[in-house]
C-alpha cells in the first residue's frame, strides 16, 4: 500500500493535472485506466469569488473519480481557504495547491510558481489553508524559480511546518517551462531529505521509464500527464510491470472499448458539440506513432458528425494499431502548460 497522509492507494501511479484536458470524463476514464487517484485541474480561488458559472463547473467531480483532489490557484489568502472549503463541502478528498505554475499572467500576480519564492510566506499561507479545512492539503510544485534558486526542498520544509500531507514535484524549474528535461537527480535528491512523502513527476513516457524513475529515486509515487494522452495504458503497463513483471501489450479490441467508454463519458457531462471538440482532440493523441496518424488527425479534425467521427476511430485503430513507431516518444509536446 502507498500511503499519502490518510489515503491509502493500492499503486503509485497517478494522473498529473493537465489544464483543459484532464476534466471529469477523462479523470473518469483514466480511472477506469488504472491511474491510482486523480486531481483536478487548476481553478482559481478569484474566479470562484468574482467569476462566473465556470469555475464553479470545474469543481464538479463524479464518485467513480475517488480518491479526488480539487487543485486551487491564487494569491489571497482568504479566497485560497474559501476556495478549499468549497471543495471541501463538494466532497473533495483532498485540495493542492497549485506553486509550480509558470504561465506569466498567473505568476505576474504572485500565484502559481510565484509562491515558491518565498518560502517563509509560502508556509503562512499553507498554515491558513491547512486550518481552513478537515481533509489532507497538498502542494504541487516545480523544483524552484530558476536554476539559482532550487529552493524546493525549503518549500517542502515549509509545507511539512504547515500541516501539508504530500508534495508532487515536476522537476523542472519555473525558468524552464517545458523545456530541457526533467531532472530526476534533483527529485531523488529531495526524497532523500525531505519530511513528506513526494510524487515525481516529468517526463515519464513510457512503463519502463516510469518504472526505471520509480525504483532508482525511492519516490512514494509518480505523476504521469503527457504520457498518458500519448498512451493512455500506460498505468495498466506500469502496474502490470510493477506488480507481475509482464509486459501488457493493448490489442484493436482494448483500444475499441477505450474509445466506446470515452464517447459513454464525454456524452454524460458534455453538450454534443464539446464532446466532439474534445473526442477529437483526444483521439489525435492516442494515434501517436500508428501507421497513417497524420492522416487519420486531419481526418478527425474536418468530421463534425459525432457517429461518423467515432465509426471513422473504431476502423482506424483496429487497421492500424498493430505497426506503431515508437520515434513519437523522444519528439517535443505539448510544451506548455499549467504546472
Ligand atoms: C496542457 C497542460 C496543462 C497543465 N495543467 C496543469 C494544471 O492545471 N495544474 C498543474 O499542477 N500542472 C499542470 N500541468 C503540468 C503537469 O501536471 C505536469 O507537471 C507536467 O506536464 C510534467 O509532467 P509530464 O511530463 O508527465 O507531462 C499541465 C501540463 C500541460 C502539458
Amino acid at each position: 500500500m502507498i500511503k499519502l497522509g490518510p489515503i491509502q492507494l493500492e499503486h503509485p501511479f497517478i494522473l498529473a493535472p493537465m489544464a483543459g484536458i484532464t476534466n471529469s470524463p477523462f479523470r473518469r476514464l483514466m480511472r477506469k485506466m488504472g491511474s491510482s487517484l486523480v486531481v483536478s485541474e487548476l481553478v482559481s480561488a478569484n474566479g470562484l469569488e468574482y467569476g462566473g458559472k465556470k469555475n464553479l463547473e470545474l469543481l464538479k467531480f463524479h464518485e467513480e473519480e475517488r480518491p479526488i483532489g480539487i487543485q486551487v490557484f491564487g494569491e489571497r489568502v482568504d479566497l485560497l481557504c474559501k476556495a478549499c472549503q468549497k471543495a471541501e463541502q463538494l466532497g473533495a478528498d483532498f485540495v493542492d495547491l497549485n506553486v509550480g505554475c509558470p504561465v506569466p499572467k498567473i505568476v505576474k500576480k504572485g500565484a502559481g510558481a510565484a509562491l515558491c519564492r518565498n518560502a517563509k510566506e509560502l508556509e503562512k499561507i499553507l498554515k491558513a489553508i491547512v486550518k481552513s479545512v478537515n481533509i489532507p492539503v497538498s502542494i504541487k510544485m516545480r523544483t524552484g524559480w530558476d536554476e539559482q534558486n532550487k529552493n524546493a526542498l525549503d518549500c517542502i520544509k515549509a509545507a511539512a511546518e504547515a500541516g501539508v500531507q504530500w508534495v508532487a514535484i515536476h522537476g523542472r524549474t519555473k525558468a524552464q517551462g517545458y523545456s530541457g528535461q526533467a531532472d530526476w537527480d534533483f527529485i531523488g535528491e529531495i526524497k532523500s531529505k525531505s519530511p513528506l512523502p513526494i510524487i515525481g513527476n516529468g517526463d515519464l513516457v513510457t512503463a519502463e521509464i516510469t518504472l526505471e524513475k520509480y525504483h532508482s529515486y525511492k519516490v512514494d509515487a509518480v505523476m504521469i500527464g503527457r504520457g498518458a494522452l500519448r498512451n493512455p495504458f500506460i498505468f495498466k503497463q506500469a502496474y502490470e510491470l510493477w506488480k507481475n513483471k509482464v509486459f501488457f501489450a493493448p490489442t484493436a479490441q482494448d483500444y475499441v472499448s477505450l474509445m466506446q467508454n470515452l464517447r459513454i463519458l464525454l456524452n454524460e457531462n458534455c453538450s454534443a458539440f464539446m464532446a466532439v471538440i474534445y473526442a477529437r482532440k483526444f483521439l489525435a493523441w492516442f494515434s501517436s506513432g500508428f501507421r497513417g496518424c497524420h492522416e487519420f488527425r486531419k481526418n478527425v479534425f474536418t468530421i463534425k458528425e459525432p457517429e461518423t467521427l467515432w465509426n471513422e476511430a473504431f476502423l482506424y485503430f483496429e487497421n492500424n494499431m498493430h505497426s506503431r513507431n515508437l520515434d513519437y516518444i523522444s519528439q517535443p509536446f505539448l510544451m506548455g502548460g499549467h504546472g
